[in-house]
């Protein structure tokens, strides 16, 4: 048996490891047990309660407002005694979040060999996403096994030096995980949305970015308070991230509005529910970026910058930044364009099959 550690802590890497976890399992050739940092608390139990994952060791990492150093620091001296007990032939991260990047330093240190899942996605700038984007360039570069979702995430490994027997094109978890919460939605959300209901027109918004911290946050909110306020037929709806620094600005500028709904974070299997039955999803989320397309739902990225340019590239998403006027013009365009529309939301779906995690597991045991 190969004895296999999964290392999560946020909600992301929660929901795109639980495929994979369900299938190392169902093999028979693994025996997979799970770590989760916690660098989330409430999201990430959200996650672990819809897929039934009790993990092995919780390091209750999180911390009100917590800073870079805390996860870092925290993470990787909680993290050693895990695995030297544990042991395990090989440790599983997945993404860019400052807990992937933990546990790969932390096998690392202990010499244990490191798959990672979500490899090779880049911007091509150190500081957008940050931390992120320097997370995965270290992460990827201390794993034996990468996995990328796309040629184009291999392709950046290569650029990069990373050997080609270490690289494996796998297709992204996020559409496993995607395909088996649309198997598990009690009432299948209508396809047909705008011929559903006329009257209400519902864009989808998230935002938790680091870098937008700010006055480009702000930006963001103005844009959303001027679009509701241009347009009585939106019901905008925001799922608020519990970042203080998300939840404090977004308050101030959007609370009170008439049809802009700042609600809690949704599990799940509610918030696929919710991206099915959206018009329009705004988004700076990475995942997001990988699943609406997929529903068929168009995006507008509120990034600068983004590494799942593949979307970008099929016509499923639009990079339009994090100024106002830009946002709102941008917004209105595709809302106002049936052609336009319809391009988006019958564009590819670039991120795989929903077969990631077989060929992830395939893929570990035939070279362990
Ligand atoms: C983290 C990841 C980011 C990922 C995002 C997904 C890092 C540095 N950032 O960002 O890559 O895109 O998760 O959501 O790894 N909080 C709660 N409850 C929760 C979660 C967060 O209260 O369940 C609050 C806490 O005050 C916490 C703060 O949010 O200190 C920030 O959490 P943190 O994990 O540091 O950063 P995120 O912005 O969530
Ligand atoms: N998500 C969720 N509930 C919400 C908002 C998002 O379950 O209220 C899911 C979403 O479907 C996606 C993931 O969380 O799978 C994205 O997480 P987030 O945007 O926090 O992180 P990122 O992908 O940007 O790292």
């Amino acid at each position: 048996m190969i004895r296999t550690l999964l290392i999560f802590g946020t909600r992301p890497e929660a929901i795109k490891l639980a495929p994979l976890s369900y299938e190392l399992r169902a093999d028979g050739r693994f025996e997979p047990r799970v770590c989760v940092t916690a660098q989330h608390r409430q999201l990430l139990d959200q996650v672990l309660n819809i897929f039934g994952i009790t993990p092995d060791y919780d390091l209750e990492l999180m911390r009100p407002d917590q800073s870079l150093y805390d996860i870092t620091a925290e993470g990787l001296r909680r993290l050693e005694p895990v695995l030297r007990r544990e042991a395990p032939d090989l440790v599983i991260v997945q993404g860019d979040a400052t807990s992937a990047f933990v546990g790969a330093l932390a096998a690392f240190y202990q010499q244990i060999p490191l798959a990672h899942v979500e490899a090779g996605l880049r911007t091509g700038n150190l500081w957008r996403p940050y931390p992120e984007e320097a997370n995965r360039i270290l992460t990827d570069h201390l794993a034996r096994w990468c996995f990328a979702p796309t040629e184009h995430a291999r392709q950046n490994l290569l650029r990069e030096g990373i050997p080609d027997e270490r690289i494996w094109v796998s297709g992204n978890t996020a559409i496993d995980a995607l395909r088996w919460a649309l198997s598990h939605q009690e009432e299948p959300e209508s396809r047909s949305r705008q011929e559903n209901r006329p009257e209400r027109r519902l864009i989808l918004v998230t935002g938790h970015r680091r870098e937008s911290f700010g006055p480009e946050l702000e930006q963001i909110c103005l844009a959303l308070r001027d679009l509701s306020r241009r347009n009585p037929s939106l019901e905008i709806v925001y799922p608020l991230h519990p970042n203080p620094n998300v939840r404090r600005p977004v308050h101030r500028l959007l609370g009170g509005l008439e049809r802009v709904r700042l609600i809690e974070p949704l599990d799940y299997l509610a918030f696929v529910r919710l991206m099915s039955a959206a018009e329009l999803i705004l988004t700076d989320s990475g995942g997001i970026q990988e699943e609406a397309p997929f529903l068929g739902v168009p995006v507008l990225v509120l990034r600068r910058e983004t590494e799942r340019v593949e979307a970008l590239t099929a016509g499923a998403a639009r990079l339009v930044g994090t100024e106002r006027e830009q946002i709102v013009r941008q917004t209105e365009l595709l809302l106002n364009d049936p052609q336009l529309y319809r391009r988006m939301a019958e564009a590819p779906s670039p991120y795989g099959d929903g077969q990631a995690s077989r060929r992830i597991a395939r893929a570990l045991a035939s070279t362990l």
